[in-house]
């Protein structure tokens, strides 16, 4: 391929054949960072699109003081994991949608984005040449995250007048410290993630630190993440600070709707298909936190927390807890949504796209 072949002329003999697997402990991956060989960067200029970029050894990256992404938090991110088979091939799961994402997203914050093309392209070079960093089978995923900044210096506020296209990888476990065991979510009404008008239906950089507060709130009181209500009438679920959320009732599947306050979650969009599927009636709507509290199952999506249950909610100081177990409606999308990446389960939509 493309990719492998661009590969060649950059991989030194030291990094690229030098066994199959990289030397670290397999067993014991969290979701820290652990930084791998390469990563990718491509620029381009406000008035032109992106054109070329390049796999180059990870490190640090040079950036002026005054660049937007600095002062003005003028950038997006995503991620996507890349998975090892039994048979050793590597596989991505839906890049293309991340690619949109992101071209929504640029649009929203006044970016220019990289193609579809580019950005899937970029996303198998960086995977590629990071391959010794993709778990065993079983062990886990390889986390590539993309990032758009605007890197150019600006001091009043102003689209940068330079973009960077960016990814870099690392090899992951489970996100939460609780493993697979199910989350405790505690239901914010101080704070808020998003509003009406804002960014909060794209991944922009800047949806992230203003929920430290709460996350580290919640964390204090041996919570796993913080459950937001809209800003509005403080009673709708919106997501977690990390994923989106489902709940189940007399197997009805519901989650937000997400109206430009909740992020386009793929795994979230991946989920609504499998359950209808699977034949479930599938609902995005309001949902009242009462109705939550009401509910049978309720989980949380997201590229880095997987398909998690939720096993208790705490509500101004109420907990309720849901039920349990690999029977459930929550354990059976899981367990689909993990065979379609794993390959046991037929990838009926295209949604794997091999390296
Ligand atoms: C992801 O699930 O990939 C995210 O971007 C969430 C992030 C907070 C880790």
């Amino acid at each position: 391929s493309q990719a492998a072949s661009s590969l060649q002329q950059l991989c030194e003999p030291s990094s690229c054949s030098d066994g199959e697997y990289a030397d670290i402990d397999w067993n014991n991956l969290g979701f820290g960072l652990t930084p791998t060989d390469y990563m990718y960067t491509m620029k381009c200029s406000k008035d032109e699109n992106f054109k070329q970029g390049q796999v180059r050894r990870y490190g640090n990256i040079e950036l002026s003081p005054s660049a937007g992404v600095l002062n003005y938090g003028q950038g997006l991110f995503e991620g996507i994991k890349a998975y090892r088979r039994e048979n050793g091939r590597l596989f991505l799961f839906r890049p293309d949608q991340n690619a949109i994402r992101m071209q929504i997203g640029a649009e929203r914050m006044c970016m220019i984005s990289p193609s579809i093309e580019q950005f899937v392209h970029a996303v198998k070079e960086t995977a590629l040449a990071n391959r010794r960093w993709i778990p065993p089978p079983g062990k886990g995923s390889l986390y590539i995250r993309p990032l758009l900044i605007g890197s150019g210096a600006i001091l009043g506020l102003a689209p940068s007048p330079e973009y960077t296209f960016l990814i870099y990888a690392s090899p992951v476990g489970n996100y939460f410290k609780e493993g697979t065991a199910p989350l405790n979510l505690y239901v914010e009404d101080e704070f808020h993630r998003a509003s009406r008008g804002g960014a909060g239906g794209v991944k922009s950089i800047t949806n992230y630190a203003p929920a430290l507060k709460a996350q580290s709130k919640a964390q204090n009181g041996g919570f796993s993440d913080v459950l937001y209500l809209d800003a509005v009438n403080k009673r709708n679920i919106e997501e977690a600070s990390s994923c989106n959320i489902f709940m189940v009732k007399d197997n009805v599947v519901s989650t937000p709707a997400t109206a430009g306050t909740i992020l386009e979650g793929i795994t979230r969009r991946s989920i609504i298909d499998i359950a209808r599927d699977l034949g479930y009636q599938v609902e995005e709507r309001s949902i009242p936190v009462e109705e939550l509290i009401d509910a049978e199952e309720v989980f949380c999506t997201g590229t880095a927390v997987g398909v998690a249950p939720v096993g208790s909610i705490t509500y101004q100081g109420k907990r309720v807890e849901y039920e349990m177990g690999t029977q459930l409606v929550c354990g059976k999308l899981h367990s689909t949504f993990a065979g379609i990446q794993r390959g046991t389960v037929e990838d009926k939509r295209g949604w794997i796209v091999e390296i």
